[in-house]
């Protein structure tokens, strides 16, 4: 089902697929040992020192613009799969942030190209397998499964693990199963908690209630319900429960 394509450099492989996609099959996958310019959501730059396990997945066919947005999670939920093969015990902090020991272990990055309509969808993962340093701007936020365990994690068995929970929770998504949301539900990071969002450029305090079955953020902001699609998420230090 997969045609895996392997490369020792590249920009991004997010970027490669959105270059190359019409001479590609659906379902390519493209890793890189180093990218020179990765990058993850709202234009941060994801820096890498060749430890992490780095890839992109590209998805050509069935696609259908309504039930997009939960890619993300559906691709979360795999990762969460296959960290528990390896007994890591991970959660997700909504949209698209692992999280082992609550600092971030693996990111996610959904793009897509239209051209009049929607040609193909790019999913960028990327995961901190065995990382031993992090930047100093960073090291209080990420953390690698090395660190976490001491040991060194295979790259191609993780990626092929992930493939095979990728294969079969997406072929269920395209007969409209989403039950892949209740790994999510389950391993919810933010469930109950009170946190700093910021929607459309506007800063507010809400306390989370779960995520809807079109994979959207519910909290309340004040005594009202909403559904949250798009935004970021921060967690205070001093939230509350
Ligand atoms: C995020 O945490 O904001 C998302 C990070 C996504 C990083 C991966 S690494 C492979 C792929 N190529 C990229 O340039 N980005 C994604």
């Amino acid at each position: 089902m997969f045609s895996i394509l392997q490369f020792e450099e590249i920009d991004s492989t997010n970027a490669y697929l959105k270059r190359e996609y019409s001479n590609l099959k659906d379902m390519t996958v493209v890793t890189s040992l180093h990218q020179t310019q990765g990058r993850g959501r709202l234009s941060r730059i994801w820096q890498d020192d060749k430890k992490s396990l780095m890839f992109s997945l590209l998805l050509k066919e069935n696609l259908n613009p309504a039930r997009l947005s939960l890619l993300p999670l559906l691709t979360g939920a795999c990762v969460l799969k296959t960290m528990e093969e390896y007994n890591l015990p991970a959660s997700i902090k909504w949209p698209n942030d692992i999280l082992l020991l609550e600092k971030k272990c693996a990111g996610i990055l959904l793009e897509s190209v239209t051209k009049d309509v929607l040609q193909c969808l790019v999913i960028g993962v990327g995961i901190n397998l065995n990382d031993e340093a992090f930047p100093s701007s960073i090291q209080d936020k990420a953390i690698s499964l090395k660190q976490v365990t001491g040991q060194d994690y295979d790259k191609n068995d993780f990626l092929n693990r992930f493939l095979k929970h990728f294969e079969i929770t997406y072929q269920a998504y395209l007969n409209g199963d989403d039950s892949y949301l209740d790994i999510i539900r389950s391993h919810f990071y933010l469930q109950d908690k009170t946190v700093l969002l910021n929607y459309y450029q506007e800063n507010k305090h809400v306390k989370v209630k779960g995520i809807d079955d079109l994979g959207n953020l519910l909290v309340t902001d004040g005594d009202t319900l909403k559904s949250i699609n798009s935004g970021e998420v921060t967690l205070e230090n001093t939230y509350s429960k």
